[in-house]
């Protein structure tokens, strides 16, 4: 099966900082893939070079058409109009004629449970609301791959585990077609139960890329990347 996305020997520049260097990086349809290192580690730089968003400046990076594919941002990108429209207005950028984006919009609301707050604007939104909403925005457009950067950091343990479980269910995908996932967490407990793979960064490196088993089974983590190992060690500190 071709892959999804192929990365071949990634190096991405920014300013002064090498973020991403000689990254190789193939993922297929259907996988989970967390993305885990430390901060500055070159997660969100990794993710907006799968996203198309940042052109590698070494290497080369093949990745699906921005149709295929959407990204949800750390903090929600809403505009100054209803929940509703936020959605509508992402699938009519998208080609959906208006009429078709309104019925679709309300859909994907019912889905994530906003939909009682449809005519509210999104920015009025409490955090996790406003979290839930920019995954309707996304799954809406039913794209192949969905790329998350974060995306329950800044939520409260009730929200985490909502918009976690809409995560779980958008990944299972619709109609026997998963939609393949690539996630950067600082969760290790959300990363053991959304992903199937894990991507270890370290200086914009790719140090442990293994199936998510291998990556908290001590004794073979230690084996494949000291450093990984330290670093689930410190985090379940
Ligand atoms: N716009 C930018 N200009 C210059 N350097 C940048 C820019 N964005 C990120 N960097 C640098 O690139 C490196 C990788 O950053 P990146 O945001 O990809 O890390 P991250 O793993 O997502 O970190 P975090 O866990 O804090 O979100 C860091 O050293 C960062 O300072
Ligand atoms: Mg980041």
């Amino acid at each position: 099966m071709k892959p999804l996305f192929e990365l071949e020997r990634v190096g991405v520049v920014l300013g002064r900082v090498r973020a991403l260097q000689d990254v190789s990086l193939h993922i297929l349809a259907g996988e989970r893939v967390a993305l885990v290192g430390a901060n500055g580690s070159g997660k969100s730089s990794l993710l907006r070079v799968l996203n198309g968003l940042l052109p590698p400046s070494e290497g080369r990076a093949h990745v699906p058409p921005s149709h295929a594919q959407a990204m949800l941002f750390q903090r929600p990108f809403l505009l100054r109009t209803s929940a509703r429209n936020n959605v509508a207005l992402g699938l009519w950028l998208a080609g959906v004629p208006w009429r078709d984006a309104k019925v679709r919009a309300l859909d994907a609301l019912q889905r994530t449970g906003l939909a009682d707050l449809a005519q509210r604007r999104g920015r009025e939104l409490s955090g996790g609301q406003q979290q839930r909403l920019a995954l309707a925005r996304a799954w809406a457009r039913q794209p192949q791959a969905l790329l998350l950067d974060e995306p329950t950091a800044s939520l409260d343990p009730h929200a985490k585990r909502e918009v976690e479980a809409l995560i779980a269910e958008f990944a299972a995908g619709h109609a026997g077609q998963p939609m393949t996932l690539v996630f950067a967490s600082h969760n290790l407990g959300q990363v053991k139960r959304l992903a199937s793979r894990v991507v270890y960064l370290e200086r914009g490196r790719v140090l442990a890329d293994v199936p998510v088993a291998r990556f908290f089974d001590d004794a073979q983590l230690l084996r494949i990347s000291p450093q990984a190992h330290a670093f689930v060690r410190s985090e379940s500190a």
